[in-house]
């Protein structure tokens, strides 16, 4: 077993990017809920606890604070931001609300040493975004930095190994905010034993031998990441006595069918039944416009289809999905407000009958990948852009139909292909071309057309939460630009989507 850092969740926007800084080390991380961290106290695997920020006012009704049980524990604590404030006034000190709001990049002076800034220059670079304070140390603790307008930048407490910083360390704007990390996780949490793929293949396939015994199982297989790597663990743990699936709606990528075919079936001799239900999801979809309404209408036509051709190949008491913590936090978030429904196409229906398994349900993204390479997946699915369950369709404005997918796969293919003739695929986020279902009216040789106008996008991300408008160079967009206009018919006109994540979303639908 690996040792374990927590991560309490106040509601900041960079909690998650806390988490991903620890994974990057090589140390399991978990992003909990703030309310449920009594309940992991006795896992003798977590060796420290930091307290995200948040949005919010210790002092405002209903203010979040943690089970001070969590003190008693023993554990070694960072506060972050509103978890400094937060431990400051449980622990007896005060927090103003504050006139001089501090916000962006700010300097840093050391005072003394710490365990916790071993290694960082005198005079550092913090980012802040705080509009609180602490006033008053709550007893025991000390402070160890100022920056310009909080005399406690960084405390510590005398005889106790609990911390706080009023700046962020993990965003890159402090330049060593890392340093600081690593300090807490290995020389205070004393963090030894990092969490490694080959071990928790071994650990999940046995426990799926001893759950599953010799009952069927049923894996949906997309061909992205995280469905394929539990696709492959599960081959791995009880080869033929998981049946995967693959469904066709006809919104798939170029040649997808035939690419999942050989990696699956042909390379690996996986028990893989491919479906093609092309007919029935663009019969479902005719007429269809409204972008919610497209997301439901193939959502219901998957599982419709999921449900008929699994009764046809007998009985399954599990159902394997590729489900990832992040998912699992994302579903869980009490704040979380509905932008699209993300109803992953290949998702479960409530009422079926199946026991869900989900192997990768503890592991983050970056971490799954490194169990996909070390169950010998190739690195070009490994690290395969992000697609989504709808599929091309919510690529096309306005009716999908096989004309109108043709027109966005094409350039999809022509797009990628470029990234990669530049070296720039590998840099990005996510890229696609949109069938913006416009027309204009353009010239080819001499003849007048009126063709669709089809827009690129491509973004960089750390999460897809938030996006910014990748920095493609000219030299690549034209060439695009050109191949698509002379290879795809019906395109007279391409443009380059620059809107960043907010405002925009990253699908066009
Ligand atoms: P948006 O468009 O909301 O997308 O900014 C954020 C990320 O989510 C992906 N996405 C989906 N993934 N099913 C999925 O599995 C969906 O219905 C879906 N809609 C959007 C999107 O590609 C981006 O990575």
């Amino acid at each position: 077993m690996a040792d374990k850092i927590l991560v309490c969740d106040f509601g900041s926007q960079t909690n998650r990017l806390i988490a991903r800084r620890i994974i990057e080390m090589g140390v399991k991380c978990e992003l909990i809920d703030h309310e449920n961290i009594a309940s992991h106290l006795e896992d003798s695997d977590v060796k420290g606890i930091i307290f995200s920020g948040g949005p919010h006012s210790v002092y405002e009704k209903g203010a979040m604070m943690i089970d001070p049980v969590v003190y008693e524990s023993g554990l070694p604590i960072l506060g972050i931001c509103y978890g400094m404030q937060m431990m400051t006034f449980q622990q007896g000190g005060v927090v103003k609300a504050g006139h001089s709001k501090e916000y962006g990049k700010t300097a840093m002076t050391l005072i003394e040493s710490s365990r916790l800034t071993q290694g960082m220059s005198l005079g550092t670079q913090v980012w802040m975004s705080h509009g609180d304070h602490v006033s008053v140390l709550a007893p025991g603790f000390k402070a160890k930095a100022y920056s310009y307008n909080t005399p406690f930048a960084l405390i510590e407490h005398e005889t106790k190994p609990w911390y706080g910083v009023q700046f962020h360390p993990e965003v890159t704007h402090t330049l060593e905010g890392l340093v600081l990390l690593k300090n807490f996780v290995f020389e205070i949490a004393k963090v030894s034993q990092l969490w490694r793929a080959q071990d928790f293949i071994e650990e999940e396939v046995a426990r799926i031998r001893d759950e599953v015994k010799d009952k069927k199982v049923l894996c949906a297989l997309s061909g992205g990441v995280d469905s394929s790597v539990t696709a492959t663990l599960l081959h791995k743990a009880i080869g033929d006595q998981c049946t995967f699936m693959f469904i066709d709606h006809g919104c798939m990528r170029h040649e997808e069918g035939a690419w999942i075919k050989k990696t699956f079936i042909d390379e690996r001799g996986f028990n893989l039944v491919m479906i093609n239900a092309k007919k029935r999801f663009f019969d479902a979809l005719k007429g269809v416009i409204e972008p919610e309404q497209k997301r439901k209408v193939i959502g219901n036509m998957f599982i419709r289809v999921f449900e008929e051709e699994s009764a046809k190949l007998g009985d399954f008491a599990f159902l394997a999905q590729g489900t990832l913590y992040t998912d699992v936090i994302e579903s869980g978030t009490k704040t979380a407000q509905t932008i699209k429904s993300h109803h992953n196409v290949g998702g479960l229906p409530e009422d079926m009958k199946f026991k869900v398994i989900e192997p990768l349900k503890t592991l983050f993204k970056d971490e799954a990948r490194q169990v996909g390479l070390e169950l010998g997946l190739p690195y070009e699915l490994v690290y395969r852009q992000p697609f989504p369950g709808p599929g091309l369709s919510i690529r096309v404005m306005g009716e999908v139909n096989e004309e109108s997918v043709r027109i966005v796969r094409e350039s999809d293919r022509i797009f990628k292909e470029e990234l990669i003739a530049f070296d720039l695929y590998d840099k990005i986020w996510q890229s696609f071309s949109v069938n913006t279902n416009v027309r204009s009216v353009g010239v080819m040789g001499d003849q007048r057309t009126y063709g669709v106008m089809v827009s690129l996008r491509a973004i960089t991300s750390l999460d897809g939460m938030s996006a910014d408008v990748a920095h493609i160079p000219m030299d690549c967009l034209l060439q695009v630009s050109n191949r698509i206009v002379n290879e795809v018919a019906g395109v007279n006109r391409v443009t380059y989507d620059i809107t960043s994540k907010p405002p925009a979303t990253i699908e066009w639908e």
